[in-house]
């Protein structure tokens, strides 16, 4: 195993000493824990990840080092959502100029991506073409988006970040009870393609907590990628193998559609809430103004006397993401391709929605339509954060889309696509696999952006670094992350109590209003059905990794229901 490790050390500057680290972390499990460090602390939903991330802020790097190191081995130890074969967006603040910018490496429908490509001839969607297999996958971002995060911010080298995701890959890692479990659930549908099932399940078997998982397709793969960064990915061998295993399976991804795919900076949304300066994902995600909608929408109500967790919050907190989801339905897609409104975060245009808030009951969806725009104007994901003594901040949340994405693995590459087009409207008023409609503002289109729900935030405390948040679950991040920032900022909740309090959902559509499962007493349930909830309950979901920076002291929580671990410096 070392010398295999060591075969790929050759190639880079990378020490022996981090080498050694590495293959010790290797086979270790964390725990999830919350303490003061003065340097710097990292959240992320897997042990090995968090590890590796603070080993490269102890040997040097600085947070967008980290970010992408990290990045890369959850590629390797958490496939059910870490990728180079998917994308996500990150929310950055640079230390030294104090600019918060917002990095966009979200897929991209393919060139011969169409409107009608997921319909038969009746015009009807053909069940399971944009959620399994070749077809359901977007051009990939990530590798884009972590090199250009480096190119701007990195002051590691390269080859040296990538190779940590190479040597895990190559020497194997020790299997944990998350993952075990993981893969036994996902076991169906990952048989489907022998390239998966292969590396998954060597000798057919579901790999068991402390076993070694091996693989070496991946690893070549990261590879290319450190030696030649991302024309590693994008040109060449590998670009070449995503075109062939794409075209044999049914799907349109070709070659020049990955050359020509490009990870883009944009401004991140901006709104204060409470007197906090939060930074969150525009569009082509809805999370930032999404979050800015409900949050602005509760802000003026009198909140001070209602209580986290009662049936009055949580009624508020659905009456705002109602009106909120609905907007998002008809206004938000792609801002390359589709003009939004301007008015979504409008201090006049809220105080009109705000004005359909009944206090009392539970607002029926079909009376709420979205709002119009003035006249004239045109379930798996991963989360970490990162902050260094520096003021560098790094969100990311990256994804396959669902557990495994689209189950096909690249073959001879070793990784997943990911099955992100069923992000698109497929047909307008069609759900998706959370339950979210759309129309033309998402319809599909060559080289468009799906849209998306992650919502990677920073908040600054006059005018300081102080969060760095996000979590998974598909539209539920958006309402998971809105409560934790309502929770930390208003309420003064500390890490521990917002990581791990039961969580609530409405999305407007469908009609009904999510609680997690066993989690609420029955007492809570009468009062809501009383105001005229639908409810349902649901398995846990979120995995929020935040990290807080309070008087120069770091703190850190990884959420209780994943498997992930806050450390720190
Ligand atoms: O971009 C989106 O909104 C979805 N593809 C995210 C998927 C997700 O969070 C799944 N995780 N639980």
């Amino acid at each position: 195993m070392v010398r295999a490790a060591a075969h790929y050390c050759r190639h880079a500057t990378i020490s022996f000493a981090v080498l050694i680290t590495l293959l010790v972390l290797s086979g270790c499990k964390g725990i999830t824990i919350t303490r003061l460090w003065r340097q710097g602390a990292i959240a992320t939903a897997a042990p090995i990840a968090t590890d590796i991330g603070l080993q490269v802020l102890r040997n040097g790097g600085n947070a967008f080092d980290a970010a992408v190191a990290v990045g890369f081995v959850l590629s390797v130890v958490y496939p059910e959502a870490g990728n180079i074969g998917g994308g996500g967006f990150a929310l950055i603040r640079n230390g030294a100029t104090g600019d918060i910018r917002s990095l966009d490496f979200r897929e991209t429908a393919p060139s011969a991506g169409s409107e009608t490509m997921y319909l038969d001839e009746q015009g009807e969607v053909i069940e399971g073409l944009s959620t399994k297999g070749a077809l359901a996958a977007g051009v990939p971002g990530t590798v884009a988006g972590l090199f250009e995060l480096w190119e701007q911010h990195g002051s590691m080298p390269w080859q040296e970040l990538v190779l940590l995701a190479v040597i895990l890959a190559d020497t194997g890692f020790i299997v944990d009870d998350y993952l075990s479990r993981s893969l036994s659930e996902s076991r169906r549908e990952l048989d489907s393609y022998e390239s998966a099932s292969a590396i998954y399940f060597p000798d057919g078997a579901i790999p068991q907590v402390g076993d070694r998982l091996i693989q070496p397709d991946l690893a070549a793969t990261l590879f290319a990628i450190s030696a030649e960064g991302r024309d590693g990915f994008y040109t060449g061998e590998i670009a070449k193998k995503i075109e062939t295993s794409c075209l044999k399976h049914g799907g349109i991804i070709t070659a020049d559609d990955l050359g020509s795919y490009r990870a883009i900076w944009r401004e991140p949304i901006h709104f204060k809430f409470d007197g906090y300066d939060i930074y969150s994902m525009p569009p082509p995600s809805s999370g930032g103004l999404m979050m800015g909608q409900i949050l602005k929408l509760i802000e003026p109500l009198d909140r001070q006397s209602i209580e986290p967790g009662t049936a009055k919050y949580i009624h508020l907190f659905c009456e705002a993401s109602k009106l909120a989801f609905a907007d998002r339905s008809e206004h938000l897609g792609d801002p390359d391709f589709h003009k939004l409104p301007n008015m979504l975060l409008d201090g006049i245009y809220l105080d009109e929605r705000r004005q359909l808030i009944d206090i009392a009951k539970a607002t029926q969806s079909i009376e709420i339509a979205p709002g119009q725009s003035p006249p004239g104007e045109s379930e798996q994901t991963t989360h970490y954060s990162i902050c260094d003594s520096d003021g560098n901040m790094v969100a990311v949340t990256y994804t396959l889309n669902s557990s495994y994405g689209s189950k096909l693995m690249v073959e001879g590459a070793g990784f997943l696509l990911n099955n992100e087009m069923d992000d698109f409207s497929i047909k307008p008023g069609f759900a998706n696999i959370y339950g979210l409609i759309g129309g033309q503002a998402n319809a599909i289109a060559p080289d468009k952006r799906m849209l998306s729900s992650m919502s990677p935030t920073l908040v600054l405390q006059q005018g300081e670094p102080f969060l760095a948040l996000g979590s998974r679950g598909g539209s539920k991040i958006i309402t998971t992350v809105a409560q934790a920032l309502s929770e930390l900022l208003c309420y003064g909740s500390t890490l521990e109590e917002t990581v791990s309090r039961p969580r609530f959902h409405h999305q407007w559509l469908p009609d009904s209003l999510f609680l997690e499962e066993n989690k609420f007493n029955d007492d809570l349930l009468r009062k809501l059905t009383y105001r005229g909830y639908d409810i349902r309950e649901r398995t846990s979901w979120g995995d929020l990794q935040v990290v807080m920076i309070e008087n120069g002291l770091f703190t850190a929580a990884s959420d209780p229901r994943g498997g992930g671990v806050a450390d720190g410096l």
